[in-house]
């Protein structure tokens, strides 16, 4: 059966975020934050006092972590030892630390093994760094979002989330991360054959959001429980 999984890749603040936000509630399906669960490892590695940079030390880790996947809120969440991070995945030190933790193998054989269990929540779209590539490479529909750097960096600037940092220190943190993630060996960030790619350097949130709802057929997914005669309405 294929999950019924809309993805959307790209780089940090290309704008994934928000517009798969927006794209999942006008679907009416459950919103998906990869990137928040391996933000979630780093930062328990970073509580635990371990270097995110020891790969072995991080995989013990990851094999005593628990995640804990529920509904809410339109989105799937989770608690990790039985807390919702929140705001504690957004911090300057978890930013550092989280591109070295995502590269362990054994990380991602956690974080992909929960997310591949969350369509049983229900319909989702989900973003992230591989969700088309190797989390859902059967996912009913792909989008690949890109912006420049300069744009990147000035869009997470204009975060509260960056406060304090020049747009140059959060740049060099972006092209940190951008270098990690796209050089690994496991799931690298790339873009998969079938991704539609959508630039959004020169777009406005609404006018990304608005070019995936009038992507082809995106409206009417069939739904992955529904027969043949259901696809047929
Ligand atoms: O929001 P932002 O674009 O800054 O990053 P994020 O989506 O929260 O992802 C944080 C980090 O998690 C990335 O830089 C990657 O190292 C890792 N990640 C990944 O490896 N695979 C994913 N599917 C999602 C995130």
């Amino acid at each position: 059966m294929h999950a019924d999984v809309i993805a959307i890749d790209g780089p940090a603040a290309s704008g994934k975020s928000t517009v798969a936000r927006r794209v999942a509630a006008a679907l009416g399906r459950l919103y998906v934050d990869s990137g928040a669960v391996y933000r979630a490892v780093a930062w328990e590695v970073n509580r635990r006092g371990i270097d995110p940079r020891d790969a072995r030390a991080v995989s013990a880790a990851a094999a005593r972590i628990s995640i804990a996947t529920f509904a809410g809120g339109g989105a799937v969440r989770f608690k990790v030892g039985g807390i919702e991070p929140g705001d504690a995945l957004r911090t300057e030190e978890v930013n550092a630390a989280v591109s070295p933790v995502a590269a362990v193998p054994a990380v991602r054989a956690l974080v992909t093994g929960l997310l591949r269990e969350m369509p049983r929540f229900g319909s989702l779209v989900v973003e992230g760094r591989d969700i088309g590539t190797a989390v859902f490479p059967e996912a009913r529909a792909k989008f690949y979002l890109e912006a420049s750097p300069e744009e990147r960096a000035r869009r997470r600037h204009a975060e509260s989330r960056a406060a304090g940092l020049s747009v140059s220190a959060v740049r060099d943190s972006i092209g940190r991360r951008d270098r990690i993630d796209s050089s690994r060996t496991v799931a690298p960030l790339s873009v998969a054959p079938d991704a539609t790619v959508i630039d959004t350097t020169a777009l406005s949130i609404d006018e990304v959001t608005d070019r995936i709802l009038k992507a082809d057929g995106i409206r009417t997914l069939p739904r992955p429980d529904a027969g043949p005669a259901a696809r047929e309405r």
